[in-house]
């Protein structure tokens, strides 16, 4: 049996970078030799990509209700570790994930206002104890990431989703709630400034993956 792999996830609200800097993450994984998945949620396989167009879709004439959108982020969630998470880690290779449930409880809880004990429940429930082992928090104002959000619409000619659409109160509160798990769990997490020009995030990234790959071996 090879040894268990190890989790990471990218964590943050819209357009801080979360997907561009998954991808350096990965080669920067890769590139030491480390057999790598990369995924994202709500996703990651047929099934809970399904869920996510459930998600997204900004359907104005049928609200999501509030409960169904948490109870659908776990239904992903327990397919996701089901058919792609734990196998992968299990044989060995590492993940890295464009968000997990710390996204459910910074959007579903500080973005929704969802009572955190029950987002525990259902993460106890789905996760069966599993968590990421190292989470890169890419934290910045969200007017600011909203700046780059709308260059990166623009640049791929697509409409705002249904979380998009959200006014910036909304990503204050999201902001919140991902700073307030941080402080929770300081040994997990990696609270990355992402305002910063894209060379100085992945160069402080790599002082990261460099420190946490040295503990683990
Ligand atoms: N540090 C940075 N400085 C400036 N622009 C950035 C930076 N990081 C990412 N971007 C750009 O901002 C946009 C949003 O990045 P993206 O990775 O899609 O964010 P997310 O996945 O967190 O929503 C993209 O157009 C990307 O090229
Ligand atoms: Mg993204």
């Amino acid at each position: 049996m090879s040894k268990r792999g190890r989790f990471i996830t990218l964590e943050g609200g819209e357009g801080v970078g979360k997907s561009t800097n998954v991808a350096f993450v990965e080669a920067w994984l890769t590139s030491r030799g480390i057999d790598v998945v990369r995924t994202r949620e709500p996703g990651g396989t047929a099934r809970a990509e399904a869920i996510r167009e459930l998600l997204l879709d900004p359907a104005p004439n049928e609200p999501l209700s509030v409960d169904a959108e948490l109870l659908l982020v776990f239904a992903a969630r327990a397919q996701h570790l089901a058919e792609k998470i734990l196998p992968a880690l299990a044989r060995g290779a590492w993940v890295v994930c464009d968000r997990f449930t710390d996204a459910t409880f910074a959007y579903q809880g500080g973005g929704r206002g969802i009572d955190t004990y029950r987002i525990a429940q259902l993460e106890a429930f789905v996760q069966k104890g599993l968590s990421p082992d190292l989470t890169l928090l890419l934290d910045m104002p969200p007017d600011a990431a909203r700046v780059r959000l709308e260059g990166r619409l623009r640049d791929l000619n697509t409409q705002r989703d249904r979380f998009e659409q959200e006014r910036v109160e909304f990503f204050m509160d999201v902001r919140q709630a991902y700073l307030e798990r941080a402080a929770s769990a300081p040994e997990r997490f990696a609270l990355i400034d992402a305002a910063q020009p894209l060379q100085d995030v992945q160069m402080v990234l790599g002082r990261v993956l460099e420190e946490r790959v040295a503990q683990w071996q």
